[in-house]
């Protein structure tokens, strides 16, 4: 039997999921989770880099866990775990520090556009995060990380970062590919069609949160920002906001962007925004009583939390030991 390959990804507590999450990353997760032996990681360490009320993180933590499994990843399958309970993450993390250039993380977009926000907090953390990042990936000698389109420069970082250890000391890790779907890469905020939508985004309209109740989500997506031509038509440059509507409910509904074009031949922006919210609230509807009877098994969350630390650390654990021996730590 020919061993599967591996898969490794995370997503931030910093606050609930939000349809952008699910369509850029999660849902590809989960559609991997047969063909591959996958690492899920709720990457608690990262989101230290904006500030956090410790009983929020604590909860959140917990709630992200149940919105993976509530969103289809099965915990026999795949090993779920919290990156503050395996040690190795913050330890290679360090080592790597010391094999990244300070050019190269200041190239980073997202740190630009995170400083850019958080002008009162650019910690140091925050500059640091790609290399947190790579160490993430590395320790789990990972084939494919799929996640969004915003993270392929990161993911481009710990590609350089792997090369230039394994030229160093041999061949030490496995240099990882990025996953990014066709569809859905890169959900667009729904009252700023230039810029990802994002769960840290002060306008609550602007994005999809997948707990958000039924009536939420249609008053979200009728108030969604378009234009003044009334086509549904696929024009990223001059159309961003029905683009972005079409993307989403391509991505909800497996339709073509040219069989959306045809459907909605004739018909108003009205129309067009019903159907899209009608079919986002359907795809939501099962996740969200997934989710609602897990929270209210705080103990099998908390087991399960423990066992996929466990079987997390004993893979980083092979790998951090290698890198000690290589770099003469051991
Ligand atoms: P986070 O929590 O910011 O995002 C989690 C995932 O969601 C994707 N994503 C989007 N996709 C499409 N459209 C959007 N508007 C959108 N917003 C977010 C992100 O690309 C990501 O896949 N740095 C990572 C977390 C991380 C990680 C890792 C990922 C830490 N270590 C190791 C992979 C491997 C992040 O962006 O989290």
């Amino acid at each position: 039997m020919t061993q599967k390959k591996r898969i490794f990804s995370g997503m931030q507590p910093t606050g609930f999921l939000t349809l952008g999450n699910y369509l850029g990353a999660m849902r590809n997760w989960v559609a991997l989770q047969d063909e591959y032996d996958c690492v899920y990681s709720v990457v608690d360490l990262h989101s230290l880099t904006v500030r956090n009320e410790a009983k929020d993180l604590r909860q959140r933590r917990l709630s992200l866990l149940a919105q993976y499994i509530a969103c289809g990843l099965d915990p026999e399958k795949n090993i779920l775990f919290m990156q503050s309970h395996v040690s190795a993450h913050a330890e290679l993390c360090w080592i790597l520090s010391c094999y990244t250039y300070m050019g190269e993380l200041s190239r980073m977009t997202q740190f630009k556009e995170k400083a850019a926000k958080q002008q009162d907090n650019i910690n140091a953390g925050l500059f640091t995060y790609p290399i947190l990042m790579a160490a993430d990936i590395l320790l789990y000698q990972t084939d494919l990380v799929p996640v969004g389109e915003d993270q392929k420069q990161h993911l481009e970082l710990s590609r350089d970062i792997a090369e230039r250890f394994n030229g160093i000391y041999g061949n030490v890790f496995k240099v990882p590919e990025p996953y990014i779907p066709k569809v859905g890469a890169r959900i667009m905020s729904l009252q700023d069609p230039g810029s990802k939508m994002s769960k840290s985004d002060e306008n609550a309209n602007s994005y999809i949160l997948l707990l958000d109740p039924p009536e939420t989500i249609m008053r979200k997506f009728k108030r969604a920002v378009t234009d003044s031509e009334a086509v549904i038509r696929y024009d990223v440059k001059n159309k961003p906001g029905v683009s972005n509507l079409m993307s989403i409910y391509s991505s909800v509904t497996g339709k073509t962007l040219e069989q959306i074009e045809n459907e909605f031949e004739g018909k108003g922006y009205g129309d067009f925004k019903t159907a899209v919210g009608e079919a986002v609230v359907e795809t939501l509807r099962p996740i969200q009583e997934e989710y609602n009877k897990l929270m209210e098994s705080k103990d099998y969350l908390q087991d399960l939390m423990k066992k996929g630390a466990e079987a997390a650390g004993r893979i980083a654990g092979k790998t951090l030991s290698k890198v000690y021996r290589k770099i003469g730590l051991a």
